[in-house]
């Protein structure tokens, strides 16, 4: 497995480097602190060292990566990496973003669109990190050539056309994968063990947060299909929908807090698209959690490994989990039950570099066979409640979930 530290350690370094460049990106702020610190990076994620090793020896899967933005210079290393991924295709609207990340990692095949990519030597997983406005339209046409597809959060903006993807995928034999990748954390799995197992009782209630300033570099962020519940409440709402269950009913309230922000790409913009986030869902059986995320949130320390910052707490009739971090980049959990009332940390184990590794993951599920923990259904879910969310803000009433999942995620 030295191959995936030594990934997870290349990605942190551009993870570092981009850092001073972009500025205020919680991830970043997280991951610069943890390596500040001299955390060791040790362990190779336990979910991603059980997946792989279950990949047959010499096997390879053939990857097309298109959009070539922030976040697929943390994505490209990674895969690079990995024996079992073949780097085909790259491709980006902006040519010479593409025409850099295929130097870069010595990818043969550059292309300046979709169709052209998809024209051009086959591979089995299109990994899509482009801007969510393009999300959809560019899984739906991989999906339609017979590619698998991870997807970055959210699959799609509309829940009507995550449907047809996933009716697609089903049709055409293939996959389709959303970020983020929380629920295959260990801190995750010792949660559901824990409320599974009735060891805080009758849960009765959770809440999340993530928020920093908002990123720097793209307008689309402030924009029709950017936000800050897309963007970042994402996480939360995975989390908590894979720990408490599916939701039946949301209620949210959305504010734009800036009528302009200053980005890289275009300037002075206009924002229309949420900066400030609240979402009450209702998992049934009078079971509620809410989700606070931002783009106006105070952020200097970005809960990391060293700092005991909670983001998501869970609460039962018998006792409460707490998360230390990030739920995409979880420390530990901490733990009250009655009679040991003082928080105790629990499930310390290392895996720094989880919220990057999705397209890896699936890529070492489809070639060894093994099932993904991380599914379309639950994506879908999650868009349903993050729409319902808006849904409620623009008509100020009570918005009922019609989608599921299957749960809970550990039987
Ligand atoms: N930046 C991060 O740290 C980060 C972390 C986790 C997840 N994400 C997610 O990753 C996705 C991308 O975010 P980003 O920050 O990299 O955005 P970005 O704006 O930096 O990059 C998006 C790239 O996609 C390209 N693109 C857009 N539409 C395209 C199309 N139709 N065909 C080909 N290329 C296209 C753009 O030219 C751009 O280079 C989003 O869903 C975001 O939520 C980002």
């Amino acid at each position: 497995m030295r191959e995936t530290v030594t990934a997870i350690v290349k990605s942190q370094k551009f993870l570092m480097d981009e850092s001073s460049r972009v500025g205020r990106l919680g991830r970043r702020g997280f991951l610069k602190g943890t390596l500040a610190a001299g955390s060791a990076l040790t362990a190779v994620p336990a979910w991603l060292a059980a997946a792989e090793s279950q990949v047959p020896a010499g096997r390879k899967l053939r990857v097309g990566h298109i959009g070539c933005g922030s976040v697929s210079h943390a994505y490209l290393p990674s895969m690079a990496e990995a024996e079992f991924i073949e780097l085909v295709s790259v491709c980006d609207i902006i040519p010479e973003r593409a025409q850099s990340a295929a130097q870069e990692h010595k990818i043969p095949h550059v292309f300046p669109n979709i169709d052209a990519m998809l024209g051009g030597p086959k591979f089995d997983l299109l990994v899509n990190t482009t801007s969510m406005p393009s999300h959809y339209p560019v899984n739906k046409k991989a999906l339609e050539a017979g590619c698998n597809v991870w997807s970055e959060k959210p699959m799609a903006l509309e829940v009507k056309d995550a449907h047809e993807l996933l009716d697609l995928a089903k049709k055409k034999g293939v996959q389709i994968w959303a970020a983020p990748t929380c629920v295959v954390s260990p801190q995750f799995r010792y949660m559901s063990d824990m409320i599974q197992g009735g060891k805080i009782g009758r849960v009765t209630a959770g809440h999340g947060t993530y928020g920093h300033g908002g990123p720097t570099w793209s307008a689309w962020f402030y924009e029709k299909g950017g936000g800050s519940l897309y963007d970042l409440g994402v996480y939360n709402v995975t989390t908590l929908t894979g720990l408490l269950g599916p939701v039946k009913e949301v209620v949210g309230m959305t504010a734009v807090m800036n009528k302009t922000r200053k980005v890289e790409d275009k300037g002075e913009v206009t924002v229309t698209a949420d900066e400030n986030t609240m979402l009450v869902m209702h998992h049934g059986n009078g079971v509620f959690s809410h989700v606070q995320t931002g783009f106006v949130y105070f952020e200097p320390e970005a809960p990391s490994r060293e700092r005991k910052v909670y983001t998501i707490d869970i609460t039962g009739t018998d006792g409460s989990l707490h998360v230390q971090g990030w739920d995409w980049s979880p420390a530990a959990v901490d733990v009250a039950t009655r009679g040991h009332a003082i928080l105790q940390p629990q499930c310390r184990e290392k895996w720094p570099y989880e919220w990057v590794g999705g397209a890896r993951y699936v890529a070492s599920c489809l070639l060894s066979g093994q099932k993904s923990l991380i599914t379309a259904e639950h994506g879908l879910h999650v868009l349903e409640v993050m729409n319902a969310c808006h849904e409620s803000q623009a008509t100020g009433r009570r918005i009922a979930v019609e989608s599921a999942f299957k749960w809970p995620i550990f039987g």
